[in-house]
């Protein structure tokens, strides 16, 4: 490559996006790219000529060491969402003027469906207007809905610490009163996707007999059945631990968490910020049963949880942006690389660059078959999907008794 690249970060961060824009760098560095820019605030931060020098950080070993280490976005993220061409090129034309004005060659945005709509955005751009520069999708989301890639970085790193905390919920839960249960609700991100809330699935195991049910956002959530269940398992454990999706909505269409609040906020993409299921639901089953209820919200600890992030996420993570990285260098563009299951015993993924409009804002959900005939657990064929993407584990660098990250100055 003969110009230099700039690599994005987009959308709600995760433990391991920070490993993929490692991978950017070390195969830039790899195949001899003078500079790598980093976009400050993603597209919207781009926009606006908000570019960092990613050697100030990556130059030494210890510095893409700290890199995978660190959660959240170390460029900083955007939810920006690019507008309809027609009528908006002086927004495009901004773009290739800053990566022209910056002899940027490539640009990669790690993100989820709606930040691989900026790439297909900006890459049918650039082949309509004839413009030379080249766009790759690095595939990030906890939500793990992107299509056609087996499963998407971040996603195996939140769902290890989901089970994890479910499990030391599940222990706390049982450990007092053996007249009433303590009914415990946890909520979990994932937003119209069950993959995240499944993963409550894995805590099950010779020490732990997992919750006692599961609500994706792949099934209507019936109030009153979950009552009903709410009660019967009342009836018969002395500890209830129920797993709940922040996305699960009511026959009519309403999210639960509009039930407590209908004025929920909306992001550029008209997603509704979704928030308080849990705790709509316990106070609900306080009020019918009088039960001691708890509301437990995972919120952004699951997806920032990089202490717990799993070895094979992070590695996957470096991989796609180092293979980004090596498409881009072949003369792809419009493309995202997809991770490739090609075994499970063992688990064996590979990838490869897939074009980025049959990806682009597709939300893939939880397959029927993996879901329970009553709706409300997950069977051994989701396990056998997820287990492996939760395996092995990063020792964090601690320093003053707690994980040390790398900041951007
Ligand atoms: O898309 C990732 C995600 O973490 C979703 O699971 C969640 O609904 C959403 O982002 C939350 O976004 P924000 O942090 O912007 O409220």
């Amino acid at each position: 490559m003969k110009g230099n690249i700039v690599v994005g970060q987009s959308g709600g961060p995760t433990a391991v996006i920070n490993s993929s824009v490692a991978g950017v760098y070390a195969a830039a560095k790899k195949l001899g790219v003078k500079k790598v820019y980093g976009m400050v605030h993603g597209i919207q931060g781009f926009l606006a000529d908000n570019l960092c020098d990613l050697d100030e950080y990556l130059s030494d070993e210890t510095g893409i060491e700290m890199l995978k280490r660190t959660p959240s976005a170390f460029l900083g993220s955007c939810r920006f969402k690019m507008p309809k061409i027609e009528g908006h090129e002086d927004v495009y034309e901004k773009v290739f003027e800053i990566m022209e004005k910056h002899d940027i060659e490539c640009l990669f945005y790690a993100g989820g469906n709606d930040s691989m709509d900026t790439v297909k955005m900006l890459s049918d751009y650039a082949a309509a207007h004839g413009k030379p520069q080249r766009f790759m999708g690095v595939p990030k989301t906890i939500d793990n809905d992107l299509p056609i890639t087996d499963h998407c970085p971040g996603y195996g790193s939140a769902a290890k610490y989901i089970a994890t905390s479910l499990k030391e919920i599940i222990r706390d839960n049982a450990s007092f009163g053996v007249e009433k249960p303590t009914v415990c609700i946890v909520e979990i991100m994932g937003r119209n996707a069950g993959w995240l809330t499944a993963a409550a699935a894995l805590s099950r195991g010779a020490d732990c007999e997992g919750p006692d049910a599961i609500y994706l956002p792949e099934r209507v959530f019936d109030m009153d059945k979950f009552m009903e269940k709410v009660k019967h398992l009342a009836a018969t454990k002395h500890s209830v631990v129920i797993a709940v999706s922040e996305g699960v909505k009511i026959a009519d269409g309403r999210y639960v968490c509009e039930l407590a609040n209908e004025n929920v906020a909306v992001d550029a993409f008209g997603h509704k910020q979704m928030s308080g299921t849990a705790a709509y639901l316990a106070q609900a089953v306080a009020a019918e049963t009088g039960l001691k209820t708890r509301a437990v919200e995972f919120s952004t600890l699951q997806r920032a949880a990089t202490h717990l992030a799993s070895l094979t996420d992070i590695n996957e993570a470096f991989q796609v942006g180092f293979d980004a990285v090596k498409a881009a260098e072949e003369g792809k563009t419009g493309m995202m690389i997809t991770l490739d299951r090609n075994g499970d015993d063992p688990y064996q993924c590979g990838t490869s660059a897939y074009d980025i409009h049959a990806i682009a804002n597709v939300e893939r959900p939880v397959p029927d078959e993996w879901i329970t005939e009553d709706g409300c657990d997950l069977n051994e064929g989701y396990e056998k999907y997820a287990r492996p993407l939760i395996m092995g584990e990063l020792q964090p660098l601690y320093v003053n008794g707690l994980p040390r990250h790398l900041v951007r100055k």
